[in-house]
């Protein structure tokens, strides 16, 4: 594969007050994982690297998804319910505004563990047990913990220590920035190109302005993912030859 012939996926896309869920961003293809109500669904990819991810912390059965892929309406509903039940306040801090809603894209999932008491908005996710193993694994699997603490300036957001996104090959790498998603994607924005790449974790990783033509590469390309920010960021294999 080069850049010219790269599949642009959608792993990397922001979604946030700023930057809402584009229609071309709803999943094409939604499969379905293991729930504390029966089975819920998420998109494809996400869905198998996260039946891998409990498969391999031993959590068959005991990490369960709370929420997976929702519809523009089903988040209209949470956001009303929440206002509703709890006050604006508390909305504002634990759902998304209908419409910028990670979970719209299907790359978002809450997850909870069978032995703990069920709450749809704020599931308890332990840092403590099977849950610590998830979150160590998580990144090898393309996973997040997207909304941490410290961070509710940057994200809008208050720590969710249970919703995790898919960002595939990205994950690695956002771990070892130690970086709020909206903090890698803008610094990749502004501090790379296909001649200042960012390396780390055996990638190569740049932005690419939407609409300018693919470079040829002389190296193998793992994807390449819109951004919802203006450019396209590709990925490429670090350490190998044309
Ligand atoms: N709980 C997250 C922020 C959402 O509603 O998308
Ligand atoms: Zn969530």
């Amino acid at each position: 594969m080069n850049a010219r012939n790269a599949p642009v996926g959608r792993s990397l896309m922001l979604v946030n007050a700023a930057h809402p869920v584009p229609a071309s961003a709803l999943p094409e293809r939604l499969e379905r994982v293991r729930g504390v109500n029966g089975d819920i669904p998420l998109e494809r990819t996400a869905a198998r690297a996260l039946r891998g991810l409990v498969s391999a912390v031993g959590g068959d059965g005991l990490v369960l998804a709370v929420s997976g892929f929702r519809s523009r309406g089903e988040q209209e509903a949470i956001w009303d319910e929440a206002v509703a039940e709890n006050g604006v306040a508390f909305a504002r801090s634990y759902v998304a505004r209908p419409g910028c809603s990670e979970h719209e894209t299907g790359l978002a999932v809450d997850v909870t563990l069978a032995t703990e008491p069920y709450d749809f908005i704020r599931p308890s996710f332990p840092d403590e047990g099977i849950g610590r193993e998830f979150r160590r694994s998580a990144a090898r699997f393309g996973f997040i913990e997207r909304y941490r603490a410290g961070e509710e300036p940057v994200t809008g957001i208050a720590a969710e220590p249970w919703h995790f996104r898919y960002v595939g090959a990205h994950a690695p790498v956002i771990e070892q920035l130690d970086l709020p998603l909206e903090a890698y994607v803008a610094r990749l924005r502004r501090g790379t190109s296909a001649e200042r790449p960012l390396r780390a974790c055996g990638l190569l990783i740049w932005w690419q302005p939407e609409g300018e033509p693919m470079p040829r590469t002389p190296f193998p390309l793992i994807g390449a993912s819109v951004t919802n920010e203006g450019g396209i960021v590709l990925v490429g294999c670090d350490g190998h030859g044309a």
